[in-house]
């Protein structure tokens, strides 16, 4: 499904760009053509997405343009067209790309016309750029985070090039609006509010690869949520790195929890979720406005990181673990069914048995539903890799597992809460195990499987919660 929008958004120079890259469509279109034309065959593409929900969409961008540019989708990656949306958070997720790159020049042995083109997180680090360069020469095309709207010059350009292109800018542009995009799901999409973050959490990468904070309008937000939904989707999940100060930066200053708000009552919308909110910057005012309506997802993903204010503050992460609790504690009070995850950090710089013991006693305190727990991972170029203090691989693995244990046994106990209950269940795909099965989220993001047809995928229906087995439910369609 292509989204070719109307282009009537708010700033004249993105028109103005928004234009130059159409007509570079219309040429890779006619390069894709003809070449199509002189195998006997369409020309394929395929984009592999690492990472977050902000390049889930991204990688929905660039497959809007490729479609429109004439190629066809194909599952597997040995196709005439690659991409390699990368993450680079954590070390491992760059390990993983420079291990997979392997595969791929097989297949460019096999097919020497393939294009092999490199983006996202993981290429603004001059050291990532300068190795593909000296190690994997057979890599067509290397673009970073800012420039992604210029993919369909990019796109001409390696087409019409036989040679290795990079284009890595330092700095963001403007916000282009109303390039072609597709959604994965036709029921429910990512709508992307702000760009980059400001926050500069010591041990995190984000801010120097994905650039500062800025918002888009939100007039662009609505009427691209309002299209959604007259195109019949019925889940909108809004996307930031720090949701909670949506609008800091535009001229017209407006609260991330004015423009729910706004969202919250788009006719026929049923369900909106957003991610990631920063515990500093959740206000009352956004605790009331989710409370009040009833098509915002009970569900809220609060990152804890850590509780020692110690380590808080070393983290630069501006709150403190009794702050965080007194967050919980109102939005629990506001919304009594709601779920909650977070992110955690085990092992940074200078973390002590005391410091841990502080985050083990938030989580038996809160009780999360369920906790993404991370290694610490040394980043170059972010302060905390400067920082004394490292702590050693085995006490880390041991605090690891110990973290992982409680999370994972406190979720499966809050998950029978649910059990008995009625929720209304968005099926979203066939099951991969069982064909008989479909699987869904409830409102609050639990998953539940239950017997059903491919026919009830994009519906929300009603289904009687029978049992939990840990992290996800079965159920019975009512
Ligand atoms: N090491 C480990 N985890 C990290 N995260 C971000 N940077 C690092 C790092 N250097 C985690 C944080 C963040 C999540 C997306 O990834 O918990 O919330
Ligand atoms: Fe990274 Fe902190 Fe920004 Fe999140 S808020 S992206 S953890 S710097």
């Amino acid at each position: 499904m292509i989204d070719f929008k109307e282009n009537v958004n708010s700033n004249q120079k993105t028109t103005e760009e928004t234009r130059q890259q159409m007509s570079f469509l219309g040429q890779a279109k006619e390069l894709v053509k003809e070449r199509s034309e002189r195998r006997g065959y369409p020309l394929t593409f395929h984009v592999t997405t690492f990472g977050c929900q902000m390049n889930a969409r991204d990688s929905e961008k660039l497959t809007g343009m490729l479609l429109a540019a004439g190629y066809v989708e194909k599952e597997t990656e040995d196709a005439d067209f690659v991409i390699y949306n990368t993450c680079t958070v954590r070390e491992n997720a760059n390990n993983k790309v420079y291990g997979r790159l392997g595969y791929l020049h097989g297949y460019k042995k096999q097919n020497p016309q393939m294009k092999i083109a490199l983006c996202g997180c993981m290429m603004q680090e001059d050291v990532v750029v300068s190795k593909i360069k000296q190690s994997y020469p057979f890599v067509d095309l290397i673009f970073g985070t800012h420039n992604i709207y210029k993919f369909p010059e990019l796109l001409v350009s390696v087409l019409e090039s036989e040679s290795q292109i990079v284009d890595i800018w330092k700095e963001h542009g403007d916000i282009v609006e109303d390039l072609p995009s597709v959604r994965k799901y036709p029921f429910k999409s990512g709508v992307n509010i702000m760009y980059g973050c400001n926050n500069f959490c010591t041990y995190c990468i984000v801010p120097y690869v994905r650039g500062r904070e800025r918002s888009r309008q939100p007039r662009d937000i609505l009427r691209e949520c309002e299209r959604l939904v007259k195109d019949g989707v019925v889940e909108i999940m809004l996307l930031g790195q720090n949701v909670n100060s949506y609008g800091k930066t535009l001229q017209q200053e407006i609260s991330f929890a004015d423009l729910l708000k706004e969202v919250a009552t788009i006719p026929d919308l049923q369900r909106i979720r957003f991610m990631t909110s920063h515990p500093k910057d959740l206000s009352d005012e956004l605790i009331e406005v989710m409370a009040s309506y009833k098509n915002i997802c009970p569900h809220l993903h609060l990152p804890l990181q850590s509780g020692s204010d110690t380590m808080l503050a070393a983290m630069n992460r501006h709150y403190t673990k009794a702050h965080y609790l007194s967050l919980v504690d109102r939005l629990r009070a506001a919304i009594p069914d709601i779920t909650l995850t977070t992110d955690i950090i085990v092992g940074f710089p200078g973390e002590t048995e005391d410091d841990f013991a502080e985050t083990m006693d938030v989580v038996e305190r809160v009780r999360y539903d369920s906790a993404f727990t991370f290694i610490y991972s040394k980043r170059t170029g972010t302060p905390a890799s400067a920082m004394d203090g490292q702590v050693a691989k085995n006490i880390v693995k041991g605090r690891f597992n110990q973290l992982l244990e409680r999370v994972q046994t406190i979720g499966a106990e809050q998950s029978e809460r649910f059990v008995g209950s009625k929720q209304k269940v968005l099926i979203e795909h066939l099951n991969e195990q069982d064909p008989s099965l479909v699987t869904g989220r409830m409102m609050n993001n639990s998953i539940v499987h239950l017997a059903g047809t491919e026919k009830m995928i994009g519906q929300v229906i009603p289904v009687n919660i029978k049992e939990s087995k840990g992290f996800y439910y079965l159920g019975e369609p009512l």
